[in-house]
């Protein structure tokens, strides 16, 4: 699992302790290592965490991440704050192995299921699965992900 802009690890906290510890590997990143040492002590006990920086704003793989390397991308009220949405979005989805296989809002859905994805991405919810593929076409605050 992929972690992008972590921060201090607040949505990190309900995450880690669902998961089992035999099976998963956890990168733990931000756009910078400040909050690494704290994290590092918050989350002593979970020896399966890994911490690495990532910048949004740049390539994943120019900084050392691999395409197609994770199952699950967590990108909690982090991917609004880079420069531009479409290009964050691509990006984290060609880090995970199965893109495809992940939730998915479109134009037509039903209005409870945009509204959903749009809180999604505005971080109503505290723990987010990416990409969604916005798709949508009228009206709504659009962003759309290349396919
Ligand atoms: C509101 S905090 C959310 C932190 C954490 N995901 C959570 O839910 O508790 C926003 C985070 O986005 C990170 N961020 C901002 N710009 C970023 C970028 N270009 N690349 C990666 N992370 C970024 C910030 O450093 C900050 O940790």
């Amino acid at each position: 699992m992929l972690d992008v802009g972590a921060g201090a690890g607040a949505t990190t906290r309900n995450l880690l302790p669902l998961l089992p510890a035999s099976r998963t590997h956890y990168t733990y990143t931000g756009v910078s290592a400040v909050f690494f040492g704290a994290a590092r002590e918050r989350f002593r006990e979970y020896d399966f965490l890994r911490f690495r920086t990532l910048d949004l704003n740049d390539d994943p793989v120019d900084q050392g991440f691999d395409l197609a390397a994770y199952d699950i991308v967590i990108a909690d009220c982090v991917l609004h704050a880079t420069h531009d949405l479409a290009t964050t979005m691509s990006r984290v989805a060609d880090l995970l192995i199965s893109p495809s296989r992940l939730p998915r809002a479109r134009s037509g859905a039903h209005p409870a299921r945009r509204e959903k994805a749009f809180a999604l991405l505005t971080c109503t919810f505290r723990l987010r699965v990416w990409p969604l593929r916005f798709a949508w076409k009228r009206s709504t605050p659009a962003t759309s992900m290349p396919r």
